[in-house]
């Protein structure tokens, strides 16, 4: 059972100029702890599929855009899946209509470079997916806008249903990418089409061009794409915990080290895997032709 953390509701949207400042800045006052029951959340709804949570963002009027309320429900359900050894994989999702349409502008809209910068805004969105452990797996229907493509792109896999949309229209608003967009797309797109997105703002990427530049690993019907997400979620939660998460920790590295560096990391990490039950039963398994049962340990 999870120890739940209640939120009290609001809407982004209502706040005045001032309050927005404060919500999009800084962590809410309004967190009350409370032992047992199932979290409560105003902007997302979450669920479980065995070992499996899904986190689904839910604010379809705003097309999911990225306030300061909804990345902190966001990032508390995070910490929670992370933490709890019956879940393996995480899934996020929006609507057919929009994964998110990025950072909320009209909260942000009046807020200033001090505050922006004291309060290093929008570093609180990178914190707890940049700390998770276990993987996420992004299922993008609909527009992935600005903070909302750079919100995929945090994840560990993206999959896309045939009709999503990928851009950082920011330079439209006067400003630029704030969440990764200029790294992580150059990364995973090459400089030219990257800075094709980032300074016209208008180029975007449907599903199978994003397939195609491997920012995306796989395109399904928009109706089919949480089941198909949920499964390859769900293999991958059916696997060693300890070394899924060595593993993950290791890719990751390709893009911190050099090679060098990276191959000794990575060695030193399958070696620790040998300290794991999970490495004995995985290979006893496949000497004795028999399915492995990983305890995670
Ligand atoms: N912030 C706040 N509200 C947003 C929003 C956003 N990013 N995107 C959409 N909305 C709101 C609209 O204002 C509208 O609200 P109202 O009904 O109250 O007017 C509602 O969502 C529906 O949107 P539209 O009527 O515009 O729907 P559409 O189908 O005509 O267009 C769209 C869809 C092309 C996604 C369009 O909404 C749009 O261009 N949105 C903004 C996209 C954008 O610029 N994103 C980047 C934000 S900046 C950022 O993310 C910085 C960063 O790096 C973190």
């Amino acid at each position: 059972m999870f120890r739940t953390l209640a939120f009290k509701p609001f809407s982004c949207q209502a706040l005045p100029a001032l309050s927005a400042t404060r919500s999009v800045l800084r962590a809410p006052t309004a967190f009350r702890y409370v032992s047992g029951g199932s979290p409560s959340y105003s902007m997302i709804k979450t669920e479980t599929q065995g070992r499996v949570a899904v986190i689904t963002l839910n604010r379809p009027k705003a097309l999911n855009a990225l306030c300061g309320e909804l990345f902190h429900e966001i990032n508390d359900a995070l910490s929670r899946f992370d933490g709890d050894d019956n879940i393996g994989a995480v899934v996020l999702t929006g609507s057919e209509r929009a994964f998110a349409a990025g950072a909320d502008i009209k909260e942000m809209k009046d807020t200033e470079f001090i505050d922006n910068y004291k309060n290093n805004f929008l570093g609180h969105w990178v914190e707890q997916i940049g700390r998770m452990r276990k993987p996420i797996i992004a299922a993008v229907n609909g527009y992935a806008l600005g903070g909302g493509c750079e919100l995929a792109m945090m994840c560990d896999i993206i999959y896309a249903g045939e009709k999503a949309v990928f851009g950082q229209p920011e330079i439209n608003l006067g400003t630029i990418p704030g969440a990764g967009g200029t790294q992580r797309l150059t990364r995973a797109v090459g400089k030219s089409k990257a800075m094709e997105m980032i300074l016209t703002g208008t180029v975007n990427l449907t599903a199978s061009e994003a397939q195609t530049y491997g920012l995306v690993s796989a395109v399904f019907p928009p109706e089919k794409l949480i089941e198909e997400t949920i499964k390859t979620a769900a293999k991958i939660a059916s696997k060693g915990a300890v070394s899924v998460q060595m593993a993950k920790e290791a890719v990751n590295q390709a893009y911190e080290l050099n090679l060098s560096s990276g191959l000794h990391f990575e060695r030193r990490l399958f070696q620790a895997t040998f300290g794991t039950k999970d490495q004995k039963e995985g290979m006893a398994a496949f000497s004795e032709k028999r399915k492995p049962n990983f305890v995670h340990k």
